[in-house]
């Protein structure tokens, strides 16, 4: 295909750098084999079919690749924790769950670029020594499960997938599974169960690291969409060109979605920490609605720790250290864990001053109360306790005490779980209570006592005691 042109209205906004993007939203592209490979499509497969698979991953290694699902691993290394001198099969699975509130980046490679995901799973594949790997999809995205089967068949059709691709010897199946809808199924041991056919309850690390005790107890390799995507294009620049883009340890570009209290709400591909916090809500976005001032960000998906509109950071270290305000952060995964958050899936959340502190808080820790497996007592109780004390701070029936047994709520699930699900749903507390205490305070009353008393009055006052 010949010059790249965008959809009217959907052009990538010129501070983006797309490369996994590159198609989203093309004119003339449609999901077909026959568009893919016109467009240069599977050259990088048997460009790395002719490599051997320590060479692939030390591409990956040297590319610096971090995963994009949330914990921003580099996945060369991950790669290469697969037990040497291994009898067992290897599987290798794509985390299509998407999961985290905030993030909406993985949908759209599925819907309208599938065999850029195929074709990064079959090098890394390749590169694992997977010949039998799966997409983990969520239930909600039923259209995305179907243009991936149709992209498999298609792959198939061509030689791509299947036995002695491109007469290498290789022999590699992928299979679609769909999960039920369920936020843990993100969590990839989580995952592993449910893929098995099981109550998705996460497994405790260790032993059960994947790629030494993974599905069916086999080292297995568990990588998002947009990270998978990526290997391809490491293939084409060469890890090393690939490492020269973003910053160091901080490389390549990745997809930030965008959504809250701005004009322009979406998704952006930037290389790594090229954009600041500031470039991103106003030159991108086109800054907040109505007029409104910034209150707060949440950058990361829901489960990241909330940055306060007015507070200042330090970042950097010795000669470099420097003080900077929430504008000025680049859009990192060091810089954002050096100011107290975190990067995770890229779902960056803009609250503006219209908004209730209490009410945000009480959303997400909704939320979170929901989708506890419910294996772990802290987490299981705790993330209830904690809805259901922001619930009534949301009605104003909270004491001011109450903020406090919250907080000590939160401290208490934190570190002490299964899963990282303990932090991911007690970090919004905790840091909403250390960042906005003095307004969750406000919303409650030094009337309230309590809930039982308070029963007590309004049913006295009712006369019925
Ligand atoms: C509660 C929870 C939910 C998660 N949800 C997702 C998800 O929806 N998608 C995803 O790719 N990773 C998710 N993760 C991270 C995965 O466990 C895993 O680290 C990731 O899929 C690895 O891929 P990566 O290294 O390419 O990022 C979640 C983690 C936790 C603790
Ligand atoms: S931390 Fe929560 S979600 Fe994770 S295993 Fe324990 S109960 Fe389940």
């Amino acid at each position: 295909m010949s010059e790249i042109k965008y959809l009217p209205g959907k052009e990538p906004h010129p501070r983006e750098t797309r490369s996994v993007f590159k198609n989203v939203d093309r004119e003339g592209w449609d999901q077909s084999i026959e568009t893919y490979i016109a467009d240069g499509g599977y050259e990088m497969q048997k460009k790395a079919y002719k490599m051997t698979p320590d060479e692939i991953r030390e591409e990956v290694k040297t590319a610096g690749l971090r995963g994009r699902g949330g914990a921003g691993f580099p996945a060369g290394v991950k790669w290469g924790f697969l037990p040497p001198n291994n009898e067992k099969p290897v599987y290798l699975i794509c985390n299509a769950d998407e999961s985290e509130p905030g993030t909406f980046k993985d949908r759209y490679i599925i819907h309208q670029d599938p065999h850029q995901l195929i074709e990064g799973m079959a090098i890394s594949c390749f590169s694992v020594g997977a010949h039998l790997a799966y997409i983990y999809i969520r239930e909600e995205f039923p259209e995305g499960a179907q243009i991936l089967e149709k992209a498999i068949e298609e792959a198939h059709a061509k030689g791509f997938l299947g036995k002695d691709i491109l007469g290498t010897g290789f022999d590699l199946e992928i299979y679609v599974h769909r999960g039920a809808g369920a936020y843990i199924c993100g969590e990839e041991t989580g995952l592993i169960e449910s893929l098995e056919g099981k109550r998705p309850y996460p497994r405790i690390k260790p032993p059960y690291f994947p790629a030494a005790m993974g599905l069916y107890l086999c080292p297995t390799i568990v990588n998002n969409v947009e990270t998978l995507c990526h290997v391809k294009h490491i293939m084409q620049m060469g890890g090393e060109e690939w490492s020269k883009t973003g910053k160091p340890n901080n490389t390549g570009t990745r997809i930030l979605c965008v959504s809250g209290d701005v004009v322009n709400p979406g998704y952006f591909e930037v290389q790594v920490g090229h954009v600041t916090m500031g470039e991103l809500i106003n030159d991108m976005c086109g800054g907040l609605k109505d007029g409104r001032k910034l209150k707060a960000v949440i950058p990361g998906g829901s489960s990241a720790k909330v940055l306060r509109a007015d507070e200042t950071f330090k970042i950097g270290k010795g000669d470099d250290e420097k003080e900077i305000d929430i504008w000025d952060i680049p859009m990192d995964f060091d810089t954002l864990a050096a100011c107290g958050s975190m990067a995770g899936s890229g779902g960056v959340i803009v609250i503006d001053d219209s908004r209730s502190i209490s009410w945000v808080l009480n959303n997400i820790n909704n939320f979170y109360a929901h989708e506890s497996c419910g294996q772990c007592t802290p987490c299981r109780e705790g993330s209830l306790w904690m809805k259901k004390i922001t619930d009534r701070v949301v009605k104003g029936q909270a004491s001011p005490d109450d903020i406090d047994t919250l907080d000590a709520v939160a401290r208490n699930i934190d570190g002490r779980t299964i899963c990282a699900f303990g932090e991911a749903s007690s970090w919004p507390t905790e840091s909403f209570i250390d960042k906005f205490k003095d307004e969750l305070v406000a919303d409650t009353s030094e009337d309230y006592e309590g809930v039982a008393v308070n029963a007590e009055r309004e049913l006295a006052a009712a006369g019925l005691k």
